[in-house]
């Protein structure tokens, strides 16, 4: 799986062991949630380009740097919303673009209800936001929409990555690289990743209660 990077700071471990624990509340799978989602994004744009500018200290110029690349954050809803804020605190200059998916509990075939994107994704980095990758059929739905919308450089940022969604989504879009904290055992009958972390939407939204 050569496009797949695993983000294994400890740090990361540490959260996501809190998020798989089913004793975990929605209030604090929240803010943990966004804390891991700042640590991923450190390790995402790692190989950003900067320009280098002058900066004068209060004792003298020296080199300097600056992001080059405009970044738009693109959240699949739900689940991929509790990953913007901590994205967001790294990256306080970046546009956010929506994709409503959701999943057809019969067929796991992704149904499309909204899309809300920013101008201009030819020149940007475009990370695509969601905990689950699980068949990969929402991801890879995703890319596509994006594509016909002029992206052209594109990461997939999973928290917990099933075998099957990884492959499909390489598949489909060879190009787009995918980070994952944990590339999980496999998908059960329903589609769920085992041993994941349940349903992402409900855990951080409550509405599994
Ligand atoms: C979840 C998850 C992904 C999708 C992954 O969303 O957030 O978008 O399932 O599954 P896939 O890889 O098999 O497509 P869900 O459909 O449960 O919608 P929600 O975020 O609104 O709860
Ligand atoms: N969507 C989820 O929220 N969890 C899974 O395990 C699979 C898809």
């Amino acid at each position: 799986m050569k496009n797949l990077h695993i983000i294994n700071h400890p740090l990361v471990k540490r959260d996501l062991t809190k998020l798989r624990d089913k004793k975990t509340p929605s209030n604090q799978f929240r803010s943990i949630l966004r804390r891991i989602a700042a640590l991923m994004a450190y390790e995402v744009t790692r190989d950003m380009p900067l320009a280098e500018i002058e900066v004068a200290t209060p004792l003298e110029k020296t080199a300097g740097h600056i992001v080059e690349s405009s970044v738009v954050l693109v959240p699949i809803l739900r689940a991929g919303l509790g990953l913007v804020g901590g994205f967001v605190e790294v990256l306080p200059d970046a546009r956010v673009g929506h994709i409503g998916l959701f999943r057809d509990e019969e067929t796991l075939k992704p149904v499309d209800y909204y899309l809300k994107l920013p101008k201009n994704l030819d020149k940007a980095l475009v990370l695509i936001l969601d905990p689950m990758l699980a068949t990969g059929g929402s991801a890879a739905a995703a890319v596509t929409f994006l594509k016909n919308k002029g992206a052209k450089k594109i990461k997939f940022v999973s928290l917990v990555a099933a075998p099957e969604g990884v492959k499909k989504l390489s598949k489909a879009h060879p190009d787009v690289f995918i980070y994952a904290c944990s590339l999980d055992r496999q998908l059960n009958d329903k589609g769920y990743i085992l041993p994941g972390l349940g349903d992402a939407g409900d855990r951080i939204f409550g509405t599994g209660e």
